[in-house]
């Protein structure tokens, strides 16, 4: 009976130790996909200006490693760089819209 209960503790334990965590997929979660992305003129426009003014705290515009990458190579840079600029998830939306359109297709 005893070796049941340890083994099971073990089994547990393992299952606890192996589950995914959160944080990332929640992260990777924010930034919508290209199939999610808006489209709409007046959001692109609102993403570009963040670009231009919130995202370039750090550094500049990074106008050629957009224009270089694929939206979707560019969308676990986007998450880590939105959490960054603390954006709302309004300022997310317009960026990634921006950066959408001038991502290599
Ligand atoms: C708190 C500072 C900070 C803010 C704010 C920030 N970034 Fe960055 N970003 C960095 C650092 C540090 C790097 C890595 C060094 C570098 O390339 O300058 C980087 C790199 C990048 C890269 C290049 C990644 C690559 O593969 O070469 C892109 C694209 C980028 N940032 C986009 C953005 C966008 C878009 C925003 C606004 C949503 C933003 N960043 C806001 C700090 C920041």
């Amino acid at each position: 009976m005893k070796k049941i209960v340890i083994g099971a503790s073990i089994v547990l334990l393992a299952a606890v130790a192996c589950s995914p965590k959160a944080s990332p997929s929640a992260t990777a979660a924010t930034i919508p996909e290209a199939s999610a992305v808006s489209s709409d003129g007046t959001t692109i426009s609102a993403g570009q200006t963040i670009f231009t003014t919130k995202c370039t705290k750090c550094h500049k515009a990074k106008t050629e490693v957009v224009a270089s990458k694929s939206y979707g190579d560019l969308r676990p840079v986007l998450a880590s760089m939105v959490k960054k600029a603390n954006l709302s998830n309004e300022e997310i939306q317009q960026v990634s819209a921006y950066v959408y359109a001038n991502s290599k297709k």
